[in-house]
């Protein structure tokens, strides 16, 4: 549609959109800001600071592959917000592929991204475009630790924890009951195993907290580095600081494993939102950064060697919009250093990312060689 503006933050009116817009707008570069709905989205962009000097345009658009693929049609990288990703991510990356378009999303889901992988990676790389997932929080972020780690040579496992201080946006929170839905996988010896379920352990936090976990879906890692051929052993699993929270997930699975996986596809969707909508009705408040705070730490191992990686983060969804809208910033001006279906490290480096995240306050990283 259009060169004057090369992005197009699709979802705008979300909480996470709305994030990208604010750091496009930083970094200067122009954007649609997009979406379903044209009145949503003008109330969104009123909300985002410094918008009076932002160079964008607002348009509305049908969630079809035609009606997304002429709104892209001109332009260089979509962000896409539109979550949950396993519903609407498929139609918004065909629409990529036939306009030329870079894709950017912050999904975390392992079941969306090997549909994208596996539906349209050749495609993508063919033309020599970059499919991205996860340029978010979860897990470009853990992601930067675990890239350090690789940095020593011999580190061939890589074991990684987070505690998040969780905010429910409407999206996210039905994002995670769709999780509930799709079986998560870790790496072990080169293959991908799948978990039983929902797997629950203890980790400690670096000031020796003992915290409950899970496997959250299982993360974007042992996707991405399956296909490293450095990497033999991923796994991760989450914490959140409410420690509520995984007993939910429980719940959620026990609740889905007894009654919700015999309703019909078509009537699904329908069931979880009304469930999402009873635990987060709307929009929360923006983040704070002194509540919203989260550690990764990855310890990598060889043969012989040990690194950790401890990464301290502030605002997870703040994190978020600097994510993309560097990464968008990034791919309007170079010639990507790969194509295909990557992850953020891969195509922009863990230390160009670091030091996008660093200059900005919203996160620091120390590497420890242990042995
Ligand atoms: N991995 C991470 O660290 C991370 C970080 C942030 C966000 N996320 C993910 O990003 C997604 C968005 O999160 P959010 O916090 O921005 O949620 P949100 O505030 O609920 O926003 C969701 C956006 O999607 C749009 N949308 C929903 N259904 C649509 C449909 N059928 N057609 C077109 N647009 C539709 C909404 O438009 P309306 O306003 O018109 O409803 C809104 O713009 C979630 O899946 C979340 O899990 C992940």
């Amino acid at each position: 549609m259009s060169n004057e503006y090369p992005v197009v933050v699709y979802g705008a009116s979300g909480y996470t959109g709305r994030l990208v817009a604010e750091h496009l707008r930083d970094l200067g570069v122009p954007f649609i800001a997009a979406g379903r709905n044209r009145k949503r989205i003008e109330e969104a962009m009123k909300l985002v600071p410094g918008i009076e000097n932002a160079r964008y345009q607002i348009v509305e658009v049908e969630h079809s592959v035609e009606a997304l693929t002429k709104l892209l049609t001109g332009c260089k990288v979509i962000c896409n917000t539109v979550g949950p990703f396993m519903r609407y991510a498929a139609d918004v990356a065909g629409a990529c592929v036939k306009a030329g378009v870079h894709y950017l999303d912050t999904t975390g889901e392992q079941h969306v991204l090997t549909t994208l992988r596996d539906r349209f990676g050749a495609d993508f790389a063919k033309a020599g475009l970059c499919l991205i997932p996860s340029t978010a929080y979860m897990y470009g972020v853990s992601e930067i630790g675990a890239r350090f780690c690789l940095d020593t040579p011999g580190v061939d496992s890589l074991d990684l924890t987070g505690v998040a201080e969780a905010v429910p946006t409407v999206a996210s929170t039905q994002t995670i009951l769709d999780a509930v839905r799709f079986p998560s996988h870790y790496l072990k010896d080169n293959q991908l195993v799948r978990y039983p379920g929902i797997e629950n352990c203890d980790i400690t936090t670096p000031s020796g907290r003992t915290l409950k976990a899970s496997n959250w879906g299982g993360s974007s890692h042992p996707i991405w580095f399956a296909q490293d051929g450095r990497v033999r052993n991923c796994k991760m699993s989450v914490a959140m600081w409410n420690q509520e929270l995984y007993k939910k997930e429980l719940e959620l699975e026990r609740a889905y494993k007894v009654q919700l996986q015999w309703i019909p596809e078509a009537q699904l969707a329908g069931v979880l939102d009304a469930m999402a909508a009873a635990v987060t009705p709307a929009s929360p408040p923006r983040e704070n950064r002194q509540v919203h705070r989260a550690i990764d730490v990855c310890v990598g191992t060889g043969n012989k060697v040990m690194v950790k990686s401890t990464l301290m983060c502030t605002g997870g969804y703040f994190t978020t919009g600097l994510m993309q809208a560097y990464a968008a910033r990034r791919l309007i001006s170079e010639t990507p250093r790969a194509t295909g279906f990557r992850s953020p490290s891969e195509v922009f480096g863990h230390r160009d990312l670091m030091g996008a995240l660093e200059s900005y306050g919203y996160a620091a990283i120390k590497v420890e060689r242990l042995v």
